[in-house]
């Protein structure tokens, strides 16, 4: 049987809970298959442990029990076949803008001279509009230019797997927007394979491939992986006039209003590989799936936004009145 590109197998991870018996179980029996070249936005209330999951995969944390194969090898510490971009943007402090994605450019391609070291490094911090800021050092940057740095330092050294926990969470709009468009060209080109982690149910719907929903810790599990079957090139001005995008959003919404809370409903469940959803597609009710038609459910009402509240969930099982996209 072919495993996937990545593998995570039964992923738990545990912590000692002072003065109690038991230990706090952040995440128990998660198994994830991710294709190479898959784009793939795992989304959960805070705490849920989608940030531990995310540096286990990176190789800078480890799990209680269960592991991580990519590409035949079990993952036991950093690779330069990974780049991550933290939540909290970890920057060495003493080095310039520039000096930190050449840092990893280095490690990289070790027999590259110092020229072009720089060139490639320079290319990237142009490409997320700091042409600018190339000698500045972290304390002199914003936190959203700080991000920036961390993520040109990831796109530069081209890794197979891109693991990006929250990395627009501090750019504006404008910026968020512009930065997303080059992740999207250079996954695209470069055919790499990425994790990212969000809490913007609309930037995972633009981006994704698959959406893994996670359940509220502790105990969490991946409980859902959404597949987003909208066509690419996807453009943002466009993608919620598609018939499907509501109802997507819609499920995707509704799981984390509604459902994130519920608990395994038996161990078996917990245990077993989160269970795959097309929402796109009707559910059989004679053995039969119908895909949405172009009049089909999930349109957007006139005059909503991209991110406006839960407007068109009519069949919604169970719906309740938060207003809110960013979860
Ligand atoms: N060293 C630690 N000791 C005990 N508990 C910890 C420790 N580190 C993390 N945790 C707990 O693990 C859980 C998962 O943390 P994690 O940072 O992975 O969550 P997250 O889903 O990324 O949240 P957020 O969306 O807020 O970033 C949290 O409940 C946190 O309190
Ligand atoms: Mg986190």
């Amino acid at each position: 049987m072919s495993k996937a590109f990545v593998s995570v197998e039964g992923l738990s991870k545990h912590y000692p809970s002072p003065g109690k018996q038991s230990d706090l179980i952040v995440f128990d029996q998660v198994n994830i298959g991710i294709e190479k070249g898959d784009f793939v936005c795992i989304i959960g209330h805070s705490g849920c442990g989608k940030s531990t999951i995310l540096n286990i995969l990176a190789g800078l944390d480890v799990a209680t029990s269960g592991g991580v194969i990519m590409d035949g090898k079990e993952i036991s510490g950093p690779s330069l076949d990974r780049g991550v971009v933290f939540q909290n943007y970890s920057l060495l402090p003493w080095l310039s803008a520039l000096q930190n994605v050449n840092f990893g450019v280095r490690a990289r391609w070790p027999n590259w001279s110092k020229a072009e070291v720089e060139a490639h490094s320079t290319k990237y911090l142009n490409m997320v509009g700091l042409a600018n800021s190339l000698h500045q050092k972290p304390s002199q940057l914003s936190g959203g230019m700080r991000q920036r740095v961390s993520i040109a330092r990831a796109f530069a050294t081209q890794p197979k797997l891109l693991l990006l926990d929250e990395p627009f969470g501090a750019l504006d709009a404008l910026t968020r927007g512009i930065i997303q468009d080059e992740l999207i060209k250079i996954w695209s080109a470069d055919q790499q394979t990425v994790f990212m982690i969000t809490h913007d149910v609309d930037e995972a719907i633009l981006l994704a491939d698959r959406v893994l929903l996670m359940s509220n810790g502790p105990n969490a599990r991946i409980a859902e992986s959404v597949k987003i079957n909208l066509p690419r090139p996807r453009e943002r001005a466009h993608i919620i006039d598609h018939p499907g995008y509501y109802k997507i959003r819609n499920h995707l919404v509704n799981f984390l209003v509604n459902c994130s809370n519920q608990p395994a409903r038996a161990d078996s469940d917990r245990h077993a590989t989160p269970i795959e959803i097309d929402p796109l597609v009707e559910v059989p009710h004679a053995g039969e799936e119908k895909p949405v038609t172009e009049t089909g459910a999930g349109r957007k009402p006139a005059g909503s936004s991209l991110v406006s509240s839960i407007d068109s969930a009519p069949s919604l099982a169970c719906r309740s009145g938060s207003d809110s996209t960013i979860f």
